[in-house]
């Protein structure tokens, strides 16, 4: 029987790799390493819980700033992540998607991607959604752009609405984020999903990402569980 009160759609910003890393003596790119076992196992979970989409703020447009190491290592550890982990897509039925502006990634990582998203197209447990060389105002100006050329093509008309305007985004399809996590302790979104989390249930918590595990999970669905939505409504 499905559990009541499961958020369908839980996003995270991924907060804390570096301080993590610092705190135990490390590089940076320790903690992004430590990361990816904070995502296989809130993957597993959220399997377990019958969430049905996760997605997760891996690379933003801002991200391109750190040092050439950090970024090189990020993409390399974005590549093999997709790879190591294609067992554990196929073994909990999970399909992987990537959300973000594809033109800054290697040829490399791109075939990649495209490989792995085919391959799991037909996985139905849940949707995995990693959001890479993303940002809010990236998608939004990326969807006004794409409706400006269809009206222009006379594809479409100036009859725009909020379903339709949607439809031009990069998450078109994939329902609203219900609970939208950010770990490390920091409260703001930093231009992330801005149009989408227009309901979102926000759950901040002081535990660095890397530390980020199934009970920590388990504790931001209680607090959601116990959530009065109301979407500017009355009750
Ligand atoms: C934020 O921590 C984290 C990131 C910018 C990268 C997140 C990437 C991973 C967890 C690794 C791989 C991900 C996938 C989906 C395979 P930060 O570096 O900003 O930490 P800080 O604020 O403590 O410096």
């Amino acid at each position: 029987m499905a559990e009541k009160n499961i958020p369908t759609h839980v996003s995270i910003i991924m907060d804390g790799n570096g301080r993590w890393a610092k705190l135990h003596g490390k590089e940076r790119i320790y903690g992004h390493y430590e990361g990816t076992e904070s995502v296989r196992a809130c993957c597993e979970y959220a399997v377990e819980r019958g969430i049905k989409y996760l997605s997760l703020f891996a690379f933003s447009t801002e991200n391109w700033s750190r040092p050439d190491a950090e970024v090189s290592g990020l993409m390399d550890l974005m590549l093999r992540s997709l790879i190591d982990e294609f067992d554990t897509f196929q073994r909990n039925h999970i399909r992987l998607r990537v959300i973000g502006d594809k033109s800054g990634l290697s040829a490399k990582l791109i075939h990649c991607i495209n490989d792995v998203e085919s391959k799991t197209a037909s996985n139905d447990q849940m949707t995995l959604i990693i959001m890479l060389n993303y940002s809010g105002k990236w998608d939004i100006v990326q969807a006004a752009q794409h409706y400006a050329a269809d009206l222009k093509e006379g594809l479409t008309d100036i009859s725009l609405d909020f379903n339709r305007f949607d439809g031009y985004l990069s998450t078109t399809g994939i329902p609203d984020p219900d609970l939208l996590i950010r770990t490390s302790g920091e409260q703001r979104i930093s231009n992330y999903m801005l149009w989408q989390c227009a309901y979102t249930e926000f759950y901040f918590t002081d535990v660095l990402w890397p530390d980020f595990r199934k009970e920590q999970f388990a504790k931001a669905l209680e607090a959601y569980a116990c959530r009065d939505r109301r979407y500017g409504n009355v009750k």
